[in-house]
């Protein structure tokens, strides 16, 4: 018998990582990586800092898309994967109960609103908001989806028709009917829609991922009076928001919001395994699961399974223990002071937001214009963006991404666990990376305009 071993398979390999996946996984993502000189060999990582073959150390201001709230490979929840994997435990009996699910479902409900009461687990986020939209449906026996403009819930065709930006609907059509958009901010518009007193769900991220958004003062909370005020359910979407991102656990206690449904996923495993969840009220579910020939309307062969489950119960201690929700609203005003006076600064910078650890510049073409800048965004709109992620990675060694696609805007959403020198270090990288593009060599540009594929 051979013995198989992850650290032979690794040592022995011959092909960089970027070639093996552009042979094998995405070629077209492969060239991108390689032309914005983002085609690192990533060797390891910890906390909130990844390190590339050459033993240079990056800073990670993207945290896996948000799935690392607890600092990458956090060896907390690698103990308790290891323990729950030496248990021998008898999970996904399927047609059983198995321990950890209601443990875990337990703790979620503990966290949350009175008004929340049953969990449904998932292996995604986009899972969890599919879950929303059917229960919705079944619960209300009503068809019709409303969600917001720019809102981003998932990449599945549910998720995705309820999808505000077009870039990522288009060419997948045609999309699920009964759905439709407001935009974010706009009572008025979703007063119209709810009023016909046919709209399931109202489904809005707190903030929004894409851009990186805030709500307008009072929107969410009168949101929600109309959607009860009309028989809509009031769905919100926490699968970037949620563990600590926004410095609450859940970034709807922001505003004392009480959801009916509300997806979660991401950092809920401590970024290990993949998982979601449909947190929602009682009455949701037992409208749909009614009868026993119902008992097991929705679900998938994998949630819950007993690793995600394991991971789950130590992300949420690890959260508790480490303090990292009250860390993600210190360090968040942190960034914001230190960050918001690039305002004044420069003349291209319109404005910096964020709530917590969830963070954001956004960049406009100056009063009076300038023409470098405008022959920038004439080639594709949003495009000073990525003049400023290319350099933040190779200059400076920080990892971070354009919020979205056509839009002038750097995001950062690191690991909770980042500290004050990380900040700081951030802040002063973006500073000098702002007062060097404004000059915009032609190089930067052109790397920027490949770079602007790049998610
Ligand atoms: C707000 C929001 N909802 C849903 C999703 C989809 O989650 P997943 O990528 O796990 O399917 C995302 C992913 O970025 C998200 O940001």
């Amino acid at each position: 018998m051979t013995e198989f071993s992850i650290a032979e398979l690794l040592a022995s390999r011959e092909r960089s990582d970027v070639d093996a996946w552009g042979r094998t996984i995405n070629p077209q993502f492969a060239r991108v990586l390689r032309k914005i000189g983002f085609d690192r060999q990533w060797v390891r990582a910890e906390g909130a800092y990844l390190w590339d073959k050459r033993g240079d150390r990056y800073l990670d201001m993207l945290g896996g898309f948000g799935m690392f709230n607890v600092g990458r490979n956090n060896a907390r929840i690698r103990s308790a994967l290891v323990e729950a994997l030496e248990l021998d435990l008898p999970g996904s009996v399927q047609i059983g109960a198995s321990p950890l699910p209601p443990l875990l479902a337990q703790e979620l409900i503990a966290r949350t609103p009175a008004r929340i009461e049953r969990v449904l687990f998932t292996s995604s986020g986009t899972e969890a908001v599919e879950a929303a939209l059917k229960l919705g449906r079944a619960a209300t026996g009503r068809a019709r989806v409303v969600s917001a403009a720019h809102g981003f819930h998932g990449l599945t065709l549910g998720s995705l028709s309820a999808n505000g930006n077009a870039e990522f609907t288009q060419r997948f059509g045609p999309l699920l009917p009964g759905f439709s958009q407001v935009p974010f901010g706009d009572l008025d518009a979703l007063e119209a829609e709810l009023r016909q007193e046919d709209v399931a769900l109202f489904l809005v991220e707190p903030v929004q991922g894409k851009g990186v958004n805030l709500p307008p003062p009072g929107y969410l909370e009168n949101a929600q009076e109309l959607c009860r005020r009309f028989g809509t359910l009031f769905c919100v979407d926490e699968v970037q928001t949620g563990f600590g991102r926004t410095g609450k656990l859940f970034a709807f206690e922001h505003w004392g919001l009480e959801p009916d449904l509300v997806p979660v996923a991401k950092s809920l495993s401590g970024g290990y395994v993949p998982v979601g969840a449909l947190l929602m009220s009682k009455a949701v579910h037992e409208a749909v699961f009614d009868s026993l020939e119902h008992s097991v309307s929705h679900g998938s062969t994998f949630a819950p399974n007993e690793l995600a489950m394991a991971a789950g119960l130590a992300t949420l201690h690890e959260l508790d223990e480490q303090e990292l929700v009250s860390r993600s609203a210190r360090l968040g005003d942190r960034l914001f002071e230190l960050t918001k006076p690039l305002v004044e600064t420069y003349d291209v910078v319109r404005d910096v937001r964020g709530l917590g650890l969830l963070w954001a510049i956004e960049f406009a073409e100056p009063d009076g214009g300038r023409r470098s800048y405008r022959l920038l965004e004439r080639m594709q709109a949003g495009l000073f963006a990525q003049v400023i992620v290319v350099p933040l990675f190779r200059e400076h060694k920080i990892l971070s991404q354009v919020a979205g696609h056509g839009i002038a805007v750097v995001k950062g959403i690191p690991p909770l666990t980042v500290d004050e020198d990380d900040v700081d270090y951030f802040a002063g990288a973006l500073d000098a990376t702002i007062r060097k593009a404004r000059r915009l060599p032609r190089a930067v540009a052109k790397l920027a305009l490949t770079a602007a594929g790049v998610r």
